[in-house]
C-alpha cells in the first residue's frame, strides 16, 4: 500500500534535475508514489536554486501557493532542499511558515525519516522546524535514481566547484570540487548501456576540471571520455565546460570518430578582458576566440553554446561593445544571456556596488538576445538539405509531428509515419527557425554512429 503521494518542484541546473531524480527514487523505494500535480500530493518537495534572485523569489511565491493547498489538505507537508536550503538552513523557516522541513543536498537518503519526523511534529501541534542540513560531504550520495527518461540518462561526474568566479554563489552552496572515481562512472554508464539507454549526459559545474582533486595525472576528463568511447552507447554528451580547463586532449577526443557528441556548452560571460578579470574567469577574450577557432576546425559540425552576463558591476558601454563583438566573431549556436544578479556571500557582492541601472541591463540584454537570435537562425538555416541523426524524445505539440535532438544538440521537429520515441532515426532537414530544425524522417531508422553536420545526402 502507498504511504502517500509526492510532487517535486525543481529549479536550477541539470545537476539539480538529476538530484530530483534521486529524491524521487528514495521516496518510491520507501513506498511513496508520484503525484500528477501538487494538489494531489501529501508531500511537496522544493529542490531550489540560488544562482540568481529570480529562482529564490519563485521559491517563496510557490510556498505561498502551497500554504493555500494546505488549507484544503491538512496532511500536506512541504520540504525544502537544494542550494537555498544549503545556504539559508533554519533561516528558511522564518521566510515562510508553510515550510515543514529543510534538508541538505547530502541528506536526500534521509527523506523518508524526515517526513515521518515532520508528521509527528505536526501531530503534536509543532509544525515546522525539522531540519537536516549536513556539512557538504566528501563523496556523492549513492541514490536509487528514478530516471525520467528510459533512453537519455544524466550521470554526475563531479560535484561542487573550486573556481570562485566573483559573481557566483555555486561554490558556497555546493562546496569544493569533488570528482567521482573513473571506475564508478564507467560502471554506471556500462549499466545504462546494458539497460538500453542511447545517450548519457555527464554532469558537472565544470566537467573539464574532472580529476583535478584526485591528484592522479592519469585521471583527466579527456581520459574519462576515451574510456567511455569503449562502451557501446550511441551518444555521450557533457555540460558545462569552462574555457580555462579545456585541454587539447579533450578537443582531440571530440574530433575523433566516436560516440562523443559534437556539442560544447562553454560560458564566456563577457567579451571584455577587464570584466573577465574582475569576474576572476582565468582567460582572455583572445584565448576564448582561439579555443572557438580550434574547436570548429578540429571537431567538424560542432555546436558551441554559451552563457553571458550583462550588467556586471563596472561594465561600461565599451566593455559591452566588446561582448557584442565577441558574439559576432564566435557565432555561437545558442546562448543563455542573464542580467547580473548580486548574490550576497560572493566576492563581487562585497567588492562592488550593483552599478549598472536595471533599464540599462535590460537594454544590453535585448541587444544581445536579438543579435544571438539572428546568428542562431542563420546557423540553423545552413543545415537545410542535410540528413541528421536524431534521438526521438516524443510527440511534438502538433499531431503527427515528433521532437528530438541531433548529436550537436539542435532540436528537430519532424514528421514520421510512426512513433519512434527512444529510437535513433535519420531526418532530412527541410526548414529551420530560431528554435531549431524542421524535417521528415527518412525510413528505415538506422542505428548508426556516423557523424552529423558533415552528411549532406539522405541516408536511405
Ligand atoms: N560552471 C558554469 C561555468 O562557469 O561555465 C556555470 C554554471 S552557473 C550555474 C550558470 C550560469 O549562471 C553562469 O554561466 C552565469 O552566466 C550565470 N550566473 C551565475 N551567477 C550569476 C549572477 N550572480 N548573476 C547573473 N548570472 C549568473
Ligand atoms: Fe560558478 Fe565559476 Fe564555478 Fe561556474 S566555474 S560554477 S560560474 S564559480
Ligand atoms: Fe542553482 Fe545550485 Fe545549480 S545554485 S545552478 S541549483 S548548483
Amino acid at each position: 500500500m502507498s504511504r502517500g503521494r509526492f510532487y517535486i518542484f525543481t529549479w536550477g541546473c541539470q545537476m539539480n534535475e538529476h538530484k530530483s531524480e534521486g529524491m524521487a527514487g528514495v521516496l518510491v523505494r520507501a513506498g511513496y508514489l508520484p503525484a500528477e500535480d501538487p494538489a494531489q500530493a501529501d508531500i511537496v518537495l522544493f529542490n531550489t536554486c540560488m544562482v540568481r534572485e529570480k529562482p529564490v523569489d519563485k521559491l517563496y511565491s510557490e510556498a505561498g501557493k502551497i500554504a493555500l493547498l494546505k488549507e484544503e489538505n491538512p496532511r500536506l507537508l512541504l520540504g525544502v532542499g537544494g542550494c537555498v536550503a544549503q545556504a539559508l538552513k533554519e533561516r528558511l523557516f522564518r521566510k515562510s511558515s508553510a515550510i515543514d522541513f529543510v534538508f541538505g543536498s547530502s541528506n536526500i537518503s534521509e527523506l523518508p525519516d524526515l517526513i515521518e519526523r515532520a508528521r509527528r511534529a505536526r501531530a503534536l501541534g509543532r509544525p515546522g522546524w525539522v531540519m537536516a542540513v549536513d556539512k557538504i560531504p566528501d563523496r556523492l550520495e549513492d541514490l536509487p535514481y528514478l530516471r525520467t527518461s528510459r533512453f537519455q540518462a544524466k550521470v554526475t561526474i563531479t560535484e561542487g566547484c573550486s573556481n570562485f568566479c566573483s559573481f557566483c554563489i555555486v561554490p558556497y552552496t555546493t562546496g569544493l570540487l569533488r570528482s567521482r572515481l573513473p571506475g564508478e562512472i564507467i560502471a554506471e554508464v556500462s549499466a545504462l548501456a546494458q539497460q538500453g539507454y542511447k545517450e548519457v549526459q555527464l554532469l558537472g559545474q565544470n566537467v573539464d576540471s574532472y580529476g583535478k582533486d584526485l591528484k592522479n595525472p592519469q585521471i583527466t576528463f579527456a581520459n574519462l571520455l576515451r574510456a567511455l568511447t569503449e562502451i557501446p552507447i550511441a551518444r555521450v554528451r557533457f555540460t558545462s565546460s569552462h574555457p580555462q580547463d579545456i585541454t587539447d586532449d579533450v578537443i582531440a577526443v571530440m574530433g575523433e570518430e566516436n560516440n562523443i557528441c559534437e556539442h560544447l556548452h562553454m560560458a564566456v560571460q563577457s567579451g571584455s578582458n577587464r570584466v573577465l578579470d574582475e569576474m576572476r574567469r582565468g582567460y582572455t577574450r583572445e584565448r576564448f576566440l582561439e579555443l572557438v577557432r580550434a574547436l570548429k576546425e578540429r571537431v567538424p559540425g560542432i555546436n558551441i553554446t554559451t552563457d553571458i552576463i550583462v550588467g556586471f558591476p563596472t561594465e561600461t558601454e565599451e566593455d559591452f561593445e566588446q561582448t557584442v563583438d565577441l558574439v559576432k566573431q564566435a557565432r555561437f549556436g545558442g546562448a543563455f544571456i542573464f542580467k547580473y544578479s548580486p548574490r550576497p556571500g560572493t566576492i563581487a557582492f562585497y567588492k562592488y556596488k550593483d552599478t549598472v541601472p536595471p533599464e540599462e541591463k535590460q537594454r544590453r540584454l535585448e541587444i544581445l538576445l536579438e543579435l544571438q537570435k539572428q546568428i542562431t537562425h542563420e546557423e540553423n538555416r545552413k543545415r537545410i538539405g542535410q540528413t541528421v541523426e536524431v534521438l526521438v524524445e516524443g510527440p511534438a505539440r502538433h499531431d503527427g509531428l515528433f521532437l528530438g535532438k541531433t548529436r550537436d544538440h539542435k532540436t528537430v521537429v519532424f514528421s514520421s509515419p510512426e512513433d519512434l520515441t527512444g529510437e535513433l532515426v535519420w531526418v532530412r532537414v527541410t526548414d529551420a527557425s530560431v528554435a531549431g530544425l524542421v524535417g521528415e524522417v527518412t525510413l528505415p531508422p538506422l542505428p548508426s554512429r556516423e557523424r552529423v553536420g558533415v552528411r549532406v545526402e539522405a541516408h536511405v
